[in-house]
């Protein structure tokens, strides 16, 4: 089991924003969002890049590999218009796809707003990282990680990544009970 700081990546897909055009608001509230659920070591390394498929894969890479980050979250580009590619460009770069991810997403944010379903959002492993997609609405970002959030620490387990521990008065992470590890027997700092 791997103790070290948990690198967490976190990609903002946006013409408008890489421009500067207007302020970045998806990465810092993925970035709140973490603060608030995880109580276990970790650090982000934040990206915002262009609705430019090469661009999102050459970053997606960078931040599973070169920064060996257990999961990527990115926010933005799931839509139907032309230059919407975060999906395909996570699909790219992944050895295998995590279906449920958006399957779950797409079902809970349809009970807040209809236009949920225009979402393509997806997740996928490569390597010891975890991608996964989100919607570019701010609002959009705890309303899906709320969902999927519960999942997140044992898949991040599976793939070899460090033991990420939540404050369960947020969310609640699923273990089976063989894979928890308790405070004081070497696990959770
Ligand atoms: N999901 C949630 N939970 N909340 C939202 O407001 N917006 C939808 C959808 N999913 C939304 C959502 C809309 S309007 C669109 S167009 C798609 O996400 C794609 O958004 P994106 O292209 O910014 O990723």
């Amino acid at each position: 089991m791997k103790q070290q700081q948990a690198r967490i990546g976190i990609v903002t897909v946006s013409d408008r924003a890489s421009r500067g055009d207007y302020e970045d608001r998806g990465g810092p509230a993925v970035a709140a969002y973490l603060k608030e659920v995880l109580t276990s070591d970790h650090m982000v390394v934040t990206r915002v890049v262009p609705d430019e498929q090469p661009v999102i894969e050459d970053v997606l890479r960078e931040l599973c590999d070169a920064q060996q980050c257990c999961l990527v979250i990115t926010t933005g580009g799931t839509g139907p218009a032309p230059r919407d590619m975060t999906p395909e460009a996570t699909e790219a770069v992944c050895e295998r796809m995590m279906p449920g991810f958006g399957e779950l997403m797409r079902a809970v944010s349809l009970q807040k707003v209809p236009t949920a379903i225009l979402s393509r959002q997806t997740a996928g492993v490569r390597g010891g990282a975890l991608i996964i997609n989100l919607p570019g609405q701010p609002k959009a970002i705890a309303e899906c990680l709320d969902a999927v959030f519960p999942a997140v620490p044992y898949c991040v387990d599976l793939i070899g990544g460090p033991y990420l521990v939540t404050n369960e008065a947020r969310v609640r992470a699923f273990r089976p009970p063989s894979a928890i590890v308790s405070k004081g027997s070497g696990g959770a700092s």
